[in-house]
């Protein structure tokens, strides 16, 4: 008789019930979760990605019923959002209840709550009747992963667990909305740009019951995850506002500020290039469907390919609300920025 292979889904219910971690595709990047009720596994969530503590987790779950366990105000609000969006990249900040630890939450009131569009992790998530807490699968600070390969790269050292569900379908992080419900009115809040757009929610919510206010910003405190450096890759990459300028041009004015090059970004490392003679550019397809899909392996591919640095230009149909995603992830990951 065959022994009997256990499959990657069994082996990572028996991991995440015993405590551990495991890497899990969703349709945007991949994540590295623990079950909620797990200290230390989320506990090692913080270690093995040199997360800092202050930065809180998304909580993700397989259904509308089994969200409304993690906050105190499931609201129809919240409800109507779940339903139009999920499974889907939409994360929505509502307050926890007390089966989240305040550790996955940063010590903050709220959590974060998404079900993502992936039917393996949907039916893990199913099958443990427990949320997973998840960040992306990368190191602090650094590019986010959109395949297997990507996550094993980011944790060569590390024997991790991960379930192949091949390369995500939309590439960028979901839009992070903070929901807050005063009498009977809801404040909302992008705290992320995703691909769920402003305008998109706008749209949804037209002719809807809802008496809705959109608040530009909200407090540091409230989104402490809103670093001015994120996603970067292992070599300088340089966000060119002006489109004028010629490689050249771009060439000379980075050799002028080369000195204001750093090694390192708030603690994330920067291979600073010995010379400066091989300038590569980052060009995305016109679609901002198709670029956000493949800014990510773009941006691995370029650190890889024996460039000094290489550089992206900004044109002006990249203003445009259903670029704000990628070109917040573009600036994030940028090193030198040229007006
Ligand atoms: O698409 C995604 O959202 C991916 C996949 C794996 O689901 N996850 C992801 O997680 O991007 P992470 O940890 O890289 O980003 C989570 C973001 C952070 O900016 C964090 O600060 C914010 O969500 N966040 C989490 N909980 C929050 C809360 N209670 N209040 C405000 N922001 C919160
Ligand atoms: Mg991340």
């Amino acid at each position: 008789m065959s022994p009997v292979v256990e499959t990657p889904l069994e082996k990572a219910h028996e991991l995440l019930k015993s405590g551990d971690v495991v890497a899990i595709p969703t349709e945007t990047v991949y994540g590295l979760a623990a079950a909620v009720d797990q200290k230390t596994g989320i506990e090692k969530i913080f270690k093995i990605k040199g997360r800092p503590f202050f930065d809180p987790l998304i909580v993700h779950v397989c259904s509308k019923q089994m969200a409304a366990r993690y906050t105190t105000d499931w609201s129809p609000m919240a409800d109507f959002l779940a339903e139009h969006f999920w499974p889907g990249p939409l994360t929505l900040v509502l307050p926890k209840s007390e089966l989240v630890d305040p550790m996955i939450t940063s010590g903050l009131e709220t959590v974060a709550l998404r079900m993502p569009r992936q039917s393996q992790t949907l039916s893990l998530i199913e099958k443990l009747n427990i949320a997973l807490a998840a960040p992306s699968a990368n190191r602090f600070g650094r590019t986010s992963p959109t395949t297997a390969e990507h996550v094993r790269a980011e944790f060569p050292e590390d024997d991790l667990h991960v379930i192949d569900g091949g390369p995500c379908e939309v590439g960028l992080e979901s839009t992070v909305l903070s929901v807050r419900r005063v009498d009977n009115k809801y404040q909302l809040a992008i705290l992320r740009a995703g691909a769920v757009t402003r305008t998109l929610l706008e749209k949804t919510m037209r002719n809807r019951p809802f008496e809705v206010e959109f608040l530009d910003s909200v407090s540091s405190k409230e989104s402490p995850g809103n670093m001015k450096h994120h996603y970067m890759p292992e070599i300088p990459l340089i966000f060119v506002k002006k489109k004028s300028l010629t490689t050249p041009e771009i060439l000379n004015k980075v050799k002028a500020k080369i000195h204001q090059l750093p090694d390192q970004v708030e603690g994330v490392k920067i291979r600073r290039p010995a010379k400066l003679e091989v300038l590569k550019e980052l060009r995305l397809p016109e679609d901002p469907v198709l670029a956000a899909r493949e800014l990510y392996q773009k941006l691995r591919d370029l650190s890889n390919e024996g460039a000094d640095l290489f550089f992206f230009r900004q044109l002006e149909f990249h203003q445009k609300e259903e670029w704000q995603a990628v070109m917040d992830r573009l600036t994030k990951a940028s090193s030198i920025h040229l007006e």
